[in-house]
């Protein structure tokens, strides 16, 4: 479907918990307690008429986020209920690759196409200093798994800070050498513990890295996220660039969310949206579900307003792990 603005609407992101096993200092407070009970987390059930209800109105891709996802312990049966939605042609995850080198396999034999997996160091203390605990070497070991193939497409995401991993950029570019990967540099936003680091311009890590290489323009498919890939000669993977800050890209925005508690969001950075549970427990019908989403959509904001420093009670104070990025 289109919203009001002529954008075609066709992914949805769905957080399935709040819940992390990590504490990444610019997403999470150390002793966070502040995560929702689970019982009010939205059933797998309602995963599957949430997808079921917006397949009807266009949505074609779903990525499923967190927190981190495959904490669930259902996770694999709210896998295979959206992958029965005959509609939905790709299904995606971003994770931060734990519990996932077991499960690969069954993953893809149930209709996972996509993941992408956060890594912000290739130090194992400076990663287990930023995730406040996380185990470089597992993670790692699953990236290289999971890149040899049958995935479509595997992509890191690294969020460089200033004074932290800002050394680490030639690095992580060099990783695409040899794995067949993307590697995507996101600015930084100022949403929840990101307001305390200091972040950096995509186009100052474009300048660092065109200091070294040749970069040639790469093509994205029509269902992806915000990202523009390049491709350096020879190089088996690609680099991408999320630059929300510096390249505000909400015309393109094809996307909408929905939250840990099931709450409807048109755009990342503002409030706005429906609740979809009160919807959910009065057992609606999932063609009324999708007229009410098809309404909620076409009144998506038509930007955000990141970079300015504005009080408006819409904008968005929910945390990362609960809108699942
Ligand atoms: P693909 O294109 O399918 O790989 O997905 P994606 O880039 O949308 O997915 P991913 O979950 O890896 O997103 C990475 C990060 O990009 C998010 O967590 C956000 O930080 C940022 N991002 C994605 N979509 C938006 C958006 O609509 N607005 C803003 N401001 N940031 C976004
Ligand atoms: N700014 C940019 N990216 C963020 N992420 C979490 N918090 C922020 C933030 N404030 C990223 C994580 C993960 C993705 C889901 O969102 O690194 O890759
Ligand atoms: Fe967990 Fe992702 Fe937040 Fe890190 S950024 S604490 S992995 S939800």
């Amino acid at each position: 479907m289109f919203d009001k603005n002529n954008r075609h609407i066709n992914y949805l992101r769905i957080s399935i918990t709040d819940h992390c096993n990590l504490r990444c200092q610019y997403c999470l407070p150390e002793n966070n307690n502040s995560f929702s009970n689970n019982t009010d987390l939205l059933t797998a059930d309602d995963i599957e008429k949430i997808v079921r209800a917006t397949s009807l109105i266009g949505i074609e891709k779903v990525r499923i986020t967190g927190g981190e996802p495959l904490i669930r312990k259902d996770f694999l049966e709210i896998l295979k209920k959206i992958n029965s939605i005959e509609k939905i042609k790709k299904i995606a995850i971003t994770t931060n690759g734990f519990n996932l080198s077991n499960n690969l396999n069954e993953f893809s034999t149930n209709g996972l196409n996509r993941i992408n997996i956060s890594l912000d160091s290739l130090k194992p203390s400076k990663y287990s200093e930023i995730t406040r605990g996380g185990d470089f070497f597992q993670v790692m070991k699953t990236i290289e798994q999971a890149s040899l193939g049958q995935f479509e497409r595997i992509r890191i995401n690294v969020v460089i800070m200033k004074g932290i991993n800002d050394n680490e950029i030639l690095d992580f570019v060099n990783l695409t050498k040899e794995l067949d990967i993307g590697v995507r540099f996101i600015e930084l936003m100022p949403i929840g513990e990101g307001k305390q680091f200091i972040s950096m311009k995509n186009s100052e890590i474009l300048d660092i890295i065109k200091a070294k290489y040749t970069l040639e323009k790469d093509s994205v498919d029509k269902t992806d996220g915000p990202a523009s890939y390049y491709k350096i000669l020879n190089f088996k993977g690609e680099i991408g660039f999320i630059s929300p800050l510096s390249n505000r890209f909400c015309e393109h925005c094809n996307r909408i969310r929905v939250t840990s508690s099931g709450f409807l969001k048109l755009c990342l950075h503002y409030n706005q949206g429906v609740d979809l549970i009160p919807y959910l427990k009065s057992n609606i019908s999932t063609e009324e579900l999708a007229k009410i989403i098809k309404s909620a959509i076409y009144n998506k904001p038509k930007e955000h307003q990141m970079n300015c420093n504005s009080q408006d009670k819409t904008i968005e104070t929910k945390r990362m792990n609960e809108i699942g990025g």
